[in-house]
């Protein structure tokens, strides 16, 4: 098997209940390495507690996530994403205290075990890479499209903007898997756009893309793939063409199994 079909990303058979709640419910699928893959489904459906279960927020109940061909269940958060699994939040999560710059600078030092606070004050550290950092932070800015917001205080970007500097920040890490959690969220047509852009662009660069959204025109539009989660469970995967034409996918977004098996 050549290495452009190997699974870069193994969820098995993953199951999280919260007390009598079943949120993921043997949920199976594989990433392969290079792709841009979706996972969609209604509120609730147990998108986010999949990404925390995959990026080691929490442990699943039963299952396994097998990452580049090692078992990760169950690592600490730090100790996955030091492995190149970097994730952003449902909700913005910048520092607003620091620049835009600053944001990314801080996502250059891939967090490790103290997490992003000790990285900004260990001593020497800021210093010695400075110059890297800086010139490294900028050209993932540019990337993004935000060169000229560079000096800014961060929380005085519009919002779609600081959606853009989370991933460029999360780029700073250097990840194999990039997990995407609603980017689109909150954002208008204008600024979808510029994130759909950014979103495949990065995937060019070599980057896999695991993307849980809403949005239904982006991830038609950029995702290859697409596993679809309804009450917990994998309804469907497939490409887009074969998501729009399947009839349970219509049924759950048009909440026909909310009411058929309620
Ligand atoms: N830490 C937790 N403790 C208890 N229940 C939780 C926890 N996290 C999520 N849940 C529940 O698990 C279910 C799935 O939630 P989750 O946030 O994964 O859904 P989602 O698909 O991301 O939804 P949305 O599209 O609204 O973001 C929900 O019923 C939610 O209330
Ligand atoms: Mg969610």
């Amino acid at each position: 098997m050549g290495k452009s079909d190997m699974a870069l990303l193994s969820v098995q058979n993953v199951t999280m209940r919260f007390g009598g709640l079943v949120a993921n419910d043997r949920v199976s699928f594989d990433v392969p390495e290079g792709a841009l893959f979706a996972v969609i489904g209604p509120n609730g459906a147990g998108k986010t507690t999949l990404f925390n279960i995959i990026s080691g927020f929490f442990p699943p109940s039963e299952g396994q996530v097998v990452f580049a061909g090692d078992t990760i269940t169950g690592l600490p958060q730090h100790a996955v994403a030091s492995r190149g699994l970097i994730r952003t939040y449902q909700l913005v999560q910048l520092f607003k205290d620091l620049t835009v710059r600053e944001n990314v600078a801080v996502g250059c030092h891939r967090v490790t075990r103290g997490g992003i606070p000790a990285a900004l004050f260990t001593p020497g550290w800021a210093r010695k890479q400075e110059a890297e950092v800086e010139r490294r932070s900028r050209e993932l800015l540019d990337f993004v499209g935000l060169g000229a917001q560079a000096d800014m205080a961060a929380d005085k970007l519009p919002y779609g903007q600081q959606r853009l500097l989370e991933v460029a920040r999360a780029l700073a890490a250097d990840p194999k898997l990039l997990l995407l959690d609603e980017p689109a969220a909150g954002l208008n047509t204008q600024e979808t756009a510029a994130l759909a852009d950014v979103i495949q662009r990065v995937n060019a660069r070599g980057v896999t893309v695991l993307l849980v959204e809403h949005d239904m025109s982006l991830v038609m539009k950029v995702a290859q793939r697409i596993a679809v989660i309804d009450f917990g469970k994998k309804i469907a995967e497939g490409t887009p063409a074969e998501i729009k034409a399947h009839p349970d996918v219509i049924a759950a977004y048009l909440g026909g199994t909310e009411t058929a098996d309620a």
